[in-house]
């Protein structure tokens, strides 16, 4: 499998007092093109500054060490928004409440595609089909408000794919939701970024979940890559003290 990103001993600090812990010190990690790949950790580890500083949406004040490489893209690095799809954990909170749910997808595809509007409120239609939601045209004319959280978060998913991204970026885009709506959108992921050949980069805090799609799992604590390997190597055989504590954790909240 070839490179698509390669992190070496990268490092991201947001403070210049030394005596604040660097958000990421010393990550040496590599995201395959067409992997699927889990970043695990819980609140703080550092699980967010990974996939903003991929997708080049951190703040300026973050100062970064080591290096980020994409060894396929030497002059021009993927983009977020175009070659970067992002989905985040509020389901509400990332569409615009004021434009209907056609015109916020249309609105993606006419910035990443030559298309006119019409061509582009076409391809919208599509999208929300893609993402299983009945009836696209009646999708296509509500309000993020009108929507479930779950149907919400389908749209946010149609909207980030929008661009047709090479990779696409889920930081606990499934958090916020109920289980069974969580593990629905999770299969829909996996089809879609199968169905796609895109890469994809799940973030999120639950192990087990993490364990349901990825190929590989990297575990982060406090800014520190701690174990990164296949996912069941990681569930069966984990190496780190941490990692058997987070899958402790999790088999003492199914119990
Ligand atoms: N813009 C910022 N300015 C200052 N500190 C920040 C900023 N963003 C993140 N941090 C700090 O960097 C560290 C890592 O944060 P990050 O958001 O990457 O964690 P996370 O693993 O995504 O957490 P969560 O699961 O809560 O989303 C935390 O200590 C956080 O307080
Ligand atoms: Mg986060």
């Amino acid at each position: 499998m070839t490179v698509l990103a390669q992190l070496q001993r990268f490092g991201v600090s947001y403070s210049r007092d030394r005596a604040v812990a660097p958000a990421l010190a010393d990550v040496d990690l590599d995201l395959k093109a067409g992997e699927k790949l889990a970043i695990i950790g819980e609140s703080g580890s550092g699980k967010s500054t990974i996939a903003l500083a991929l997708a080049g949406l951190l703040p300026s004040e973050a100062k970064l060490t080591g290096s980020l490489v994409w060894p396929g893209y030497p002059d021009r690095p993927p983009r977020a928004g175009r070659d970067i799809g992002f989905v985040f954990q509020d389901p509400g909170g990332s569409l615009n409440p004021v434009f209907t749910i056609g015109n916020t997808i249309a609105e993606v595809v006419q910035v990443n595609r030559s298309v006119d509007w019409h061509a582009a409120l076409q391809a919208a239609h599509e999208l929300i089909d893609r993402v299983r939601l009945p009836d696209p045209e009646l999708i296509a004319r509500s309000y993020p408000h009108q929507l479930s959280g779950g149907q919400r978060q389908r749209v946010a998913i149609a909207a980030a794919i929008a661009g047709r991204p090479l990779l696409l970026i889920a930081d606990e885009a499934t958090s916020a939701l109920d289980t069974i709506v969580q593990a629905e959108i999770v299969a829909l992921i996996r089809s879609l970024v199968e169905a796609d050949g895109m890469t994809l980069l799940f973030i999120s805090h639950d192990i087990a979940l993490a364990a349901s799609l990825a190929d590989r799992i990297a575990v982060l604590r406090s800014g520190r890559l701690v174990e990164c390997g296949d996912t069941r190597t990681i569930i069966q055989e984990p190496k780190d003290a941490y990692t058997k504590q987070l899958l402790r954790a999790h088999l003492a909240v199914e119990a």
